[in-house]
């Protein structure tokens, strides 16, 4: 836990690739709510582990923690709890959303129905504290308090994100602050658990959490965009969800804030209508956010939170060499499509 401050020591430390790193939190997974009973509670736990996903909260937290120590087996444990914690979000989120696929799959309240989604989901979360409080005990302080204040921000952003469904005059900051509680301090809280754990100085391990802040920020932004114009059999989520919830994306408020007199109309109209036919509501939408360039505007406030993570992590007080591997799993997420 003495954070190592001798750049020679550095150089000799190994540092794990976000494959070698993803390939072991895969492994270790399968573990969590293993031999645990009855089958109706822990076989949708078990089902939305094995989906895979991208896994990048844990791979965040353990490629900040090898930033300054190289045993990353010593706090899997932590690891664990963020991609379990992420995961039950995620059973409670397809449930708000009304979603029916995840990862290419069928979710878990398509499977099982919402019941089961409910208690399996908070059954994942008491897994992620147990997992999360098994860590080395000098740091379990700051530990639990950081992940406690994420967990209560998200479930703040979650309910913004539902109430401005109801909402027509949603801001751009609203959205924005919205999408930083629901989405960004997961990504930072990964990454500075790391950063405490490998006992780097706070400078730091809060540069590293306005890092993942940022990035957080591109994350969902990018995230909003695939709803619209991903591949579904890529993305693994069916296309149009946030179109049919009315969800106040990025996209729809720039839309709404940009429409000429007929398109703010017609853009209106689909939002309030009591019914609609789903696949002509998404076709539409989608044609007026293509007519009002909506894309465009999209990817370049992507790329600039791309670019304020970048210098968030320029500023963490280490050799450039040792941050490569790092900004190389922030330059991949930049060009996904999943
Ligand atoms: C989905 O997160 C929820 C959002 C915050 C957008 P991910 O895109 O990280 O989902 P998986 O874990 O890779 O499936
Ligand atoms: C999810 O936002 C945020 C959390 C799960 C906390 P979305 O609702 O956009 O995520 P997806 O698109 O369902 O993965
Ligand atoms: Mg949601
Ligand atoms: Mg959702
Ligand atoms: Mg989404």
């Amino acid at each position: 836990m003495q954070p190592l401050f001798d750049c020679n020591a550095f150089n000799i430390m190994k540092m794990w690739t976000s494959e070698e790193i993803i390939s072991r939190v895969n492994q270790q997974i399968e573990s969590v709510g293993q031999g645990r009973r009855p089958e109706g509670l822990y076989a949708p736990i078990r089902y939305v582990l094995s989906l895979g996903g991208k896994r990048i909260r844990p791979t965040l937290l353990l490629m900040a923690y090898n930033l300054y120590q190289e045993d990353i087996s010593v706090i899997m444990n932590q690891a664990l709890a963020i991609e379990v914690y992420h995961n039950y979000t995620l059973l409670h989120d397809d449930l708000m959303d009304r979603a029916d696929m995840r990862r290419g799959n069928p979710t878990v309240h398509k499977l099982w129905g919402d019941n089961t989604a409910i208690l399996s989901g908070d059954t994942m979360l008491v897994l992620a504290y147990r997992l999360m409080a098994d860590c080395p005990e000098q740091a379990i302080g700051k530990v639990l308090s950081l992940f406690s204040e994420t967990a209560l921000e998200i479930g703040e952003g979650q309910q913004y994100d539902m109430d401005f469904e109801r909402r027509m005059d949603v801001s751009e900051d609203e959205y924005i602050e919205m999408i930083r509680l629901k989405t960004s301090v997961l990504l930072a809280c990964a990454l500075k658990i790391g950063a405490i754990l490998g006992g780097a100085s706070k400078e730091d391990a809060d540069n590293l959490y306005i890092f993942g802040e940022r990035l957080g920020l591109a994350f969902q932004l990018q995230d909003d965009y695939l709803d619209v114009y991903g591949d579904p059999k890529v993305f693994g989520k069916n296309i149009g969800g946030d179109i049919l919830c009315n969800k106040k994306t990025y996209m729809l408020i720039n839309a709404l804030q940009r429409a000429d007199e007929n398109q703010r109309t017609e853009l209106e109209q689909w939002i309030t209508a009591d019914t609609c036919v789903p696949e002509e509501k998404i076709r539409r939408v989608t044609e007026l956010y293509n007519q009002i360039g909506i894309r465009e505007i999209c990817g370049e406030r992507i790329r600039m939170y791309f670019q304020e993570a970048e210098k968030a992590l320029e500023k963490v007080a280490l050799p450039a060499e040792r941050k490569a591997l790092l900004q190389m799993f922030a330059d991949s997420l930049m060009e996904r499509e999943y």
